[in-house]
């Protein structure tokens, strides 16, 4: 084991590649393992500019080959985002989902033991952990039940008794982030999540945006930047905790549009569909453990975020 060796599972993915740059920054000798099923290589355009002290391995985390992965990086420390993360998706095949986010997270965190890996860190989904409960607890601390309503929140749940259950056996280590609604740049604007990109991509094209429902539903926005910081706390702080990343602020996705509306200078008016079953009405969670354990606070403030993924959109051509 090196002691600068780590894996970032899923790092050609939007929130995995942000990080991957950020780990090379700070002097890590960083392996991605994804098998470009979403992610792509030009996610990692700045990473190979890195040379020798890079990695990039095609590999899907269900294989039985992953192990070889690891025991020939032998990584101290595992970053592990690769999941199916989609929830429509996991409610169209849910089997697929389990096979991805259930089958392929213990895949890694056995590989992880095996080859003696220190810590693993867990980007776990905030916004779908605690179900819909009453907003009177907003903002919601981790306290609160987990009781997720999708597929995909609870395959990425599970993940959280399997580490549990390898820290208490083995004393393998982990931290688990429970993201709030990641935005930024990389963000697939053509992907069914990312409502950030979407709208921001589509206004600044001057096509009209469908907001399903009547706008009013709120999300907790945090920008990726502030998110991949939370990871970099997160190796010296946090051990078996499940710990939530969020602004702790409501926005609505109406208030949303507007916003980047107004950044883009559109006043072209939203579409509204009909709502999605199965969405959920509001969401917001608090970052107060977060502070106290890890030192960490968002330090972008949405329309500074915003304005990153416009510029960010606007450099693709
Ligand atoms: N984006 C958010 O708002 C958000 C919120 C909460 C949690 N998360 C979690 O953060 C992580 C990263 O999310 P993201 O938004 O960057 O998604 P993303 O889809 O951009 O990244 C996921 C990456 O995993 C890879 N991948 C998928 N299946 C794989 C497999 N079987 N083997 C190897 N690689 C595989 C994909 O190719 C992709 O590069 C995920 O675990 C997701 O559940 C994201």
């Amino acid at each position: 084991m090196s002691d600068d060796s780590v894996v970032v599972t899923g790092g050609a993915g939007f929130i995995g590649s942000n990080l991957v740059d950020r780990l090379l920054d700070v002097g890590f000798r960083v392996t991605v393992i994804d098998d470009l099923s979403v992610g792509s290589m030009s996610n990692l355009e700045c990473a190979s500019k890195y040379g020798s002290q890079f990695a990039m391995v095609r590999q899907d985390i269900t294989s039985a080959e992953l192990l070889d992965v690891m025991e020939a990086v032998k990584p101290r420390y595992v970053f592990h985002l690769a999941a199916q993360a989609a929830v429509r998706h996991s409610m169209s095949d849910p089997m697929f989902d389990a096979r991805v986010n259930i089958l392929g997270s213990l895949n890694v965190i056995e590989s992880s033991r095996r080859t003696g890996v220190e810590r693993i860190l867990y980007s776990a989904s905030g916004g779908t952990l605690y179900g819909e409960p009453d907003p009177s607890r907003f903002p919601l601390t981790e306290v609160n039940k987990h009781q997720p309503l999708s597929n995909y929140g609870v395959s990425k749940r599970a993940v959280l008794d399997y580490l549990g259950a390898y820290r208490a056996i083995y004393g393998l280590e982990y931290v688990a982030l429970a993201l709030a609604n990641v935005y930024g740049p990389r963000q697939d604007p053509h992907g069914e999540s990312g409502v950030v990109s979407i709208f921001a991509g589509n206004l600044r094209s001057r096509q009209r945006c469908v907001i399903f429902g009547d706008g009013n539903q709120t999300r907790d926005f945090i920008f990726v930047a502030d998110v991949v910081e939370a990871f970099i706390q997160a190796l010296h702080a946090g051990d078996g905790e499940v710990v939530n990343i969020s602004s702790s602020t409501e926005t609505s996705v109406n208030e949303l549009y507007w916003e980047i509306a107004k950044i883009v200078g559109s006043s072209l008016e939203p579409e509204f569909l009909a709502g999605r079953v199965g969405e959920l009405g509001r969401s917001c969670l608090s970052n107060k453990k977060a502070r106290e354990i890890l030192g960490w606070k968002p330090q972008v403030s949405l329309s500074d975020g915003l304005g990153q993924v416009i510029d960010w959109i606007s450099s693709q051509g």
